[in-house]
């Protein structure tokens, strides 16, 4: 994954980042994982599919295999459900005779897919290094500090902490303990309009884009109306009054993904493709959202492009395997589909499970091996629960 923006001194974190990206050792002040235990599968293996397919069919309906949209083509086929985090972590919830459940995304989605299963159900990543960077920018003691930093301002008691589906189970549950609710980039909309009426202002976390852009875009707030917490600096760069006039606090978080796109993106391919709709997610940055045609979900992206008349033309800002799978799906109905920046790559932690890790986690589970489950505490999961039947329940 690469980064959105040049780091700055304060961005630096104290953490053996490149050791992290390439899956060995652990930081436990993040979700990043740790060492993968096992002995891959080279990726050169040529049976590497046939024996993907061969352990799936030993294991038969034991094991139940979630893939996000932004998995590579060669472990989506494996999928037994494809969608977005929410929907995924509600098809392992629908599937209670499964005893694993095999998830093809990251870490806070698995987190997300064990509260919601039973007890008895086994939540398996294929690689334990497949975090997430936007979860990691909020840790559970950073956001505890923060919230010091409200009541000391004399305002955390009318603020209802909003907390986006890409975040770690600390801080869904945080959320819950807080009166708050979680909401996904398609509900954020919902989410806020019903933090509104619990109080007077709204803690965003963790992606500062999605909170803005629902904000502004969708609730027709002004830029003014939203600081951003900076959990580097003392009172998270804000003074009490900055505070106290603010609707919505920000926390200062994106995805090192969607945060890429720049307005440049947006104009160099209006210029260079006549006609063209610009079709982009929620966590790009306000600029981005506001100069394009449409804006939303990954499952409203998909939506939007099978609804699409034949002759249109497409540019899309979101991860890019799955632009790709749609510029393929689509073009033989002659939709013109183009990823919407030249230099923004595929998420790399997404990235990170890939054949030989669903080879190896398929395999270890069929010889009664289970690796790679991830489980959240009960008192975490309890709180991080009612969050999300907050949000289930929202109108
Ligand atoms: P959705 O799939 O919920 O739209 O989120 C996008 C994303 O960044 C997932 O990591
Ligand atoms: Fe996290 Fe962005 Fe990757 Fe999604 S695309 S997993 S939000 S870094």
């Amino acid at each position: 994954m690469t980064t959105a923006h040049p780091l700055t001194e304060l961005d630096v974190q104290p953490t053996p980042l490149a050791l992290l990206l390439l899956g060995r050792d652990a930081d436990p002040r993040s979700e990043r994982g740790v060492e993968c235990p096992g002995d891959l599968p080279a990726p050169s293996d040529p049976d590497l599919v046939a024996r993907a397919r061969a352990a799936k069919d030993r294991l038969g309906d034991r094991v139940f295999v979630l893939g996000h949209h932004y998995q590579r083509d060669e472990v989506i086929q494996f999928a037994d459900v494809t969608g977005d985090s929410f929907k995924l972590a509600r098809d392992a919830a629908a599937r209670p005779g499964a005893e694993y459940i095999v998830f093809c995304g990251v870490h806070f989605m698995a987190e997300s897919a064990d509260i919601l299963t039973g007890p008895d159900q086994k939540v398996v990543l294929p690689d334990l290094a497949a975090g997430c960077s936007m979860a990691d920018m909020a840790t559970a003691e950073q956001v505890e500090e923060c919230w010091d930093v409200l009541s000391e301002a004399g305002v955390a008691d009318g603020v209802v902490p909003v907390s986006y589906m890409n975040s770690s189970a600390d801080i869904k549950a945080f959320t819950g303990r807080h009166g708050g609710t979680i909401c996904t980039s398609s509900n954020a909309e919902r989410a806020l309009n019903w933090a509104f009426e619990q109080g007077d202002k709204v803690l965003f976390l963790p992606d500062q884009h999605l909170g803005r852009n629902t904000a502004v875009r969708d609730l027709g707030m002004s830029l003014e109306d939203c600081v951003v917490y900076n959990p580097h600096r003392p009172n998270g760069g804000l003074t009490a009054q900055q505070l106290r006039d603010a609707k919505m606090i920000l926390w200062r978080g994106h995805c090192s993904v969607h945060g890429r796109f720049s307005l440049d993106s947006v104009e160099e391919v209006r210029a260079r493709i006549p006609g063209v709709n610009v079709l982009v997610h929620p966590e790009c940055r306000h600029e981005v959202v506001a100069a394009a045609d449409e804006v939303g979900s990954t499952e409203y992206i998909i939506k939007a492009l099978e609804a699409a008349p034949p002759g249109s033309k497409w540019a899309v800002g979101t991860e890019l395997n799955l632009v790709r799978r749609l510029a393929n799906r689509f073009a033989p109905q002659d939709k013109e589909i183009v990823f919407l920046d030249r230099t923004v790559c595929f998420c790399s932690t997404m990235n990170r499970i890939d054949l030989p890790h669903l080879v190896w986690t398929l395999e270890s589970l069929a010889d009664g091996n289970e690796i790679n489950r991830i489980t959240v505490d009960a008192d975490t999961a309890h709180y991080a629960q009612v969050a999300l039947e907050q949000m289930l329940a929202l109108p």
